[in-house]
């Protein structure tokens, strides 16, 4: 946690959130594993199996007075009847600006479009604030500090080809704490959504 300090001398103590989805243990597995490839490949530093999530809307510091309203946001998107749906993994790739290298789709799941969607306009009419990118793209960090053999996104030459895609099932979503816990990074599940039942397919 985090004390902000404003101009007033007032200090408020923050957390640093996010809403996320994170995989099952199976999907959890096939993303480890291929962070442990990526790693190989790439140098950097993978991320640890338990720590391999999608981020839904990045928050970032938030007034632990305000964690309620947050929660009170969720559960209205949960109330809307947001739906489970299937998330393929089916691309792996690199980004050289940041230097991460990640996992994603081209074919984005209108149930993801939707959670995200439906997150983001509660938390505005709640009055939070966050990055609103003109589109959705959704990735899973798996190694950072990397320096892939791909000099650019377009060209995927030497990164780990998924000959499967690692099907993720997508039941509920969190919200999430980071910090440093033990003098590692890590991350705390404060809440919990589970979506209704719909648009997934057989495994
Ligand atoms: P990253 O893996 O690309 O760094 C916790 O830090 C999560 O929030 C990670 O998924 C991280 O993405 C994401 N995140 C951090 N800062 C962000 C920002 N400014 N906008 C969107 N997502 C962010």
């Amino acid at each position: 946690m985090q004390v902000a300090e404003t101009n007033t001398a007032v200090r408020e103590e923050t957390v640093r959130v996010f809403f996320a989805i994170w995989p099952d243990a199976a999907a959890q597995r096939q993303l480890a594993e291929l962070a442990e490839r990526l790693e190989a490949d790439c140098d950097g530093r993978k991320v640890r199996a338990e720590n391999i999530h999608l981020t839904l809307v990045f928050l970032g510091e938030v007034s632990i007075n305000r964690l309620d309203a947050l929660c009170q946001a969720a559960n209205e998107v949960q109330g809307t009847g947001v739906r489970a749906f299937d998330f393929a993994v089916e691309e792996v790739r690199y980004w050289k600006h940041n230097r991460i290298a990640y996992a994603g789709t081209a074919k984005v799941p209108q149930g993801l479009l939707d959670l995200v969607n439906a997150l983001q306009s509660a938390l505005s009419a709640a009055g939070f604030t966050f990055d609103q990118q003109a589109s959705y793209v959704p990735h899973i960090t798996l190694v950072r500090k990397a320096r892939c053999p791909a000099p650019s996104i377009e060209l995927r030459t030497g990164l780990p080809e998924l000959t499967q895609p690692i099907v993720w099932p997508v039941r509920e979503w969190v919200l999430v704490k980071s910090g440093q816990a033990n003098g590692r990074s890590g991350y705390t599940p404060i809440g919990r959504w589970p979506l209704a039942p719909g648009m997934t397919s057989q495994r």
